[in-house]
């Protein structure tokens, strides 16, 4: 079979040079442009790599026009009907499902890791007192990198695998402990004969001074809100956990530079920034205003909760939860909730309106979540952080893909330069 090439002919001087296409299993092809600069003294040109393909994975495959979001080839309605978040766990970090004993030593290993260093409990009371709780997040999952020294050298496939356990089984215990802090309640111990979502619950919600007991529903519903959110390809939260850990940087470190890019509403802080502009709007009769806000090109609103850089279809992950949100919001009785009337008619509208018809900007994964989280009676600034913790499965698994690939080299773009010339230094006295 011929080598896939295509020729780059540069006009001006005639030059011409063959680069390799290359194929995946699924998806388009990519032109190798490594020797562009070498060859032909060009760099190419591609402001938040909308078309650039910055490494090779097997994890999650996407297909932004047809919808279609697969974890290691098993279709998310699949997973999200069958499956259990730390079975996709196992799927997304190991490749294949597991069966029967491998999922309950899997279980186990998590619930055995869910304790924090005791010092660690003292970090939360320093931060001030209203911090949001992705910003405590930051700090202290970057501080795990100064603890677990029984597992750093990132070349060995043991201390990698026990630093990805220890990451997934933290998260929650870190999360619940900055939501306590937040709300100057006392911190809760993981309880290990809980679930793991039923153990978040748990360590957010019991207070010393009365019963607590596990909703099933809730549980249920965070299960498979974090299966949703486990992975999503090369997003910016996870090219950024590959870029850090690319020069070889401490796993728990990279995973805080993770929550730092997720935190932005652009990414994973819209499905707090879509309840926020849910309670903004109001009311139905105010959505026209917002809309044309939404245009406005001079205007910086954006419609969160809507658009995607991949997904130029409804976002499966949006339509799982639509039907999710009904389901919950019925289940507590808060079907009438006038915020998700509100986003039902905002949606309604919005997907008729010709400027989000041609910009095909649909609903996204984080348009619902909020709901659903609301409903549970998570508070809205523990939204993304709730996003995080789901996320870290995949941002742990694209970790190990890209530390194990012998391919791998340190991400270092290039740019193209705008500034000065040449110029000598002027001395104070001449300025
Ligand atoms: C997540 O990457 C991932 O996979 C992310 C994620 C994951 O699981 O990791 O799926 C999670 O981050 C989902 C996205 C959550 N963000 C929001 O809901 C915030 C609102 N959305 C927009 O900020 C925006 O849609 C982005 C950031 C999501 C995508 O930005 P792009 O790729 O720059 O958008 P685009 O190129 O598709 O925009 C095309 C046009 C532009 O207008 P024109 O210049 O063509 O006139 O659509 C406009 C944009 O201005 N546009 C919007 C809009 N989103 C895009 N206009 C109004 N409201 C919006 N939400």
């Amino acid at each position: 079979m011929p080598k896939e090439t295509v020729t780059v002919i540069v006009n001006a001087t005639g030059e011409q040079l063959e680069l390799p296409v290359l194929r995946g299993s699924h998806g388009p092809p990519v032109i190798d442009i490594s020797q562009l600069p070498a060859k032909l003294g060009y760099f190419t040109y591609d402001p938040g790599f909308k078309g650039t393909a910055s490494c090779h994975s097997d994890i999650t495959y996407i297909d932004g026009d047809k919808g279609i979001l697969l974890y290691r080839g098993y279709p998310i309605d699949q997973l999200a009907e069958k499956s259990s978040f730390l079975e996709v766990a196992y799927l997304l970090l190991k490749g294949e499902l597991p069966d029967h004993p491998q999922l309950q030593t899997f279980t186990d290993t998590i619930m055995d890791h869910t304790m924090i260093h005791e010092n660690l409990r003292s970090f939360f009371g320093g931060f001030r007192y209203d911090a949001h709780p992705m910003a405590t997040m930051v700090g202290v999952v970057g501080s795990l990198s100064a603890f677990y020294h029984d597992s750093t050298d990132i070349n060995n496939p043991r201390h990698r695998e026990i630093a990805a356990h220890r990451m997934i089984a933290k998260m929650p215990t870190i999360a619940a402990a900055s939501y306590k802090s937040s709300v100057g309640q006392p911190y809760v111990y993981p309880n290990n004969k809980l679930g793991y979502c039923g153990n978040l619950l748990h360590m957010m919600f019991s207070v010393p001074c009365a019963e607590y007991e596990v909703n099933p529903v809730a549980e249920k519903a965070l299960d498979l809100l974090f299966i949703l959110h486990a992975d999503h390809e090369q997003n910016a939260s996870t090219s950024t956990v590959r870029l850090a850990g690319s020069s070889g940087a401490n796993p728990f470190a990279c995973i805080s530079s993770g929550i730092t890019a997720l935190w932005g509403p652009a990414h994973g802080g819209a499905n707090e920034a879509v309840l926020r502009m849910l309670e903004e709007i109001g009311d139905v009769s105010n959505i026209g205003k917002y809309l044309a806000k939404a245009k406005d090109k001079n205007d910086p609103f954006r419609l969160m909760g809507f658009g995607h850089r991949v997904y130029k279809n409804y976002d499966p992950r949006a339509r799982i939860l639509r039907k999710m949100c009904h389901e919950v919001l019925h289940e507590n009785g808060s079907s009438a909730d006038p915020l998700f009337e509100l986003a039902l008619r905002l949606e309604d509208i919005a997907l008729q309106d010709d400027y989000f018809i041609e910009r095909k900007l649909y609903p996204n994964v984080d348009f619902y979540s909020g709901l659903i989280y609301k409903a549970l009676k998570i508070p809205t600034n523990m939204f993304t952080v709730m996003f995080a913790i789901a996320r870290t499965v995949g941002w742990v698994a694209n970790w190990m893909e890209m530390v194990s690939d012998p391919r791998g080299v340190i991400g270092r773009p290039r740019q193209l330069y705008d500034g000065h010339c040449k110029r000598d230094y002027t001395p104070l006295s001449e300025r």
